[in-house]
């Protein structure tokens, strides 16, 4: 099969390269996958670069998300599942398959069947995005009724935490940095879209809600003084990104809002838990809740362009096309 592999971290245009595998058996327990849609989100360029080395064994196919129909499966699957249409998500988390090859190996549990209605482009953007943001939204409790602050709301992960966040019914605030994005949020069903470039942020969202009871954070340093100043007893700060300098916590204002700091990184989250986000993401899902962003697709050979492309920050989802 043709696939995408490097063999040590370093730029994308000098270690990415395609070359011809063999076809990998499912062993026990596991699906094979002829993938349609290889998704890419900022942590493949990262452990592809060594910016926040994975461990590499020999070789690594990238790519932890994707779609496509199931072909074979290992001891012990139900045979009924072969020509399943599924989501794919961590494919490469503990495992050289990733999803940037003609065909993938993961255990049953990382293919998740996907709706009729739902795209194989849909499919494919899902996995590290939505369950991200639903850690960020859910590991604390339920948010009926609630009020959800979303900073970035155009981004991979901030899309699918309006959608999820809306989907249960919580009202959504989100920031963003200008026009071409707030039409993403907005269209994503956030209640406020608010320019954080713009002056009056914190007053514009207080005239829509006093406080919020979660946030779903990807820049703390930027946005802490905001997040507190729409805390309260109970608000969790959900931060999941680390991409510019830490922030000096300023520990008197946080107690005085009696907030709760949480930090999320995908990797370490408890399976049973990846698993109730797996599980209630494919609720919406077929609730018709979830959304694709605009699709920037690239083929295979392509792949290092498009890992460029996210991160050169490209605005919406970033696809390989294997079809
Ligand atoms: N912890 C985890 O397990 C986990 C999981 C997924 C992603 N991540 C990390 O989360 C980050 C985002 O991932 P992604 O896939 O969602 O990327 P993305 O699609 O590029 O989205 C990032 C969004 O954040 C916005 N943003 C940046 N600075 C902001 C600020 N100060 N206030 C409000 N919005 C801001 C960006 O838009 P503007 O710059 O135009 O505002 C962009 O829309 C990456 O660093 C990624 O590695 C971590």
């Amino acid at each position: 099969m043709k696939a995408v592999i490097y063999e040590r971290q370093g730029a994308a245009g000098e270690v990415l390269q395609v070359v011809d595998l063999p076809r990998p058996e499912p062993g026990p327990g596991e699906v094979r996958v002829r993938v349609s849609f290889s998704g890419i989100n900022p942590t493949d360029w990262k452990s592809r670069s060594g910016a926040t080395p994975r461990p590499l064994d020999r070789f690594q196919i990238p790519h932890h998300d994707g779609s496509g129909v199931i072909d074979a499966v290992g001891p012990g699957v139900d045979e009924s599942r072969l020509g399943e249409r599924v989501w794919v998500w961590m494919a490469a988390a503990g495992s050289q398959w990733g999803t940037a090859a003609e065909w993938t190996v993961v255990s049953e549990q990382q293919a998740v069947k996907l709706p009729d209605a739902a795209s194989l482009e849909l499919g494919a953007s899902l996995g590290v995005p939505a369950l991200t943001a639903h850690r960020c939204l859910f590991a604390d409790g339920d948010l009926d009724g609630r009020a959800v602050l979303v900073a970035g709301g155009a981004g991979a992960v901030g899309h699918f935490a309006i959608e999820l966040a809306r989907h249960r019914g919580a009202r959504v605030v989100t920031t963003v940095s200008g026009e071409k994005k707030a039409e993403l949020a907005r269209a994503a069903g956030a209640n406020l879209v608010v320019n954080y470039r713009e002056p009056g942020v914190l007053e514009r969202i207080r005239a829509y809600t006093e406080r919020v009871d979660r946030v779903v954070e990807v820049n703390l340093a930027a946005n802490l003084s905001l997040d507190l100043g729409l805390a309260g007893p109970g608000t969790v700060v959900a931060v999941y990104a680390a991409d510019t300098a830490d922030p000096e916590l300023p520990v008197r204002a946080c107690m005085t809002a009696n907030v709760v700091l949480r930090f999320v990184l995908l990797y370490g989250v408890p399976v049973a838990d990846l698993l109730r986000g797996v599980r209630d993401v494919s609720a919406a899902l077929d609730a018709g809740a979830l959304s694709e962003l605009p699709a920037h697709r690239f083929p295979l050979e392509e792949c290092a362009a498009a890992q460029d492309a996210v991160q050169g920050g490209a605005t919406g989802k970033v696809l390989l096309d294997v079809r």
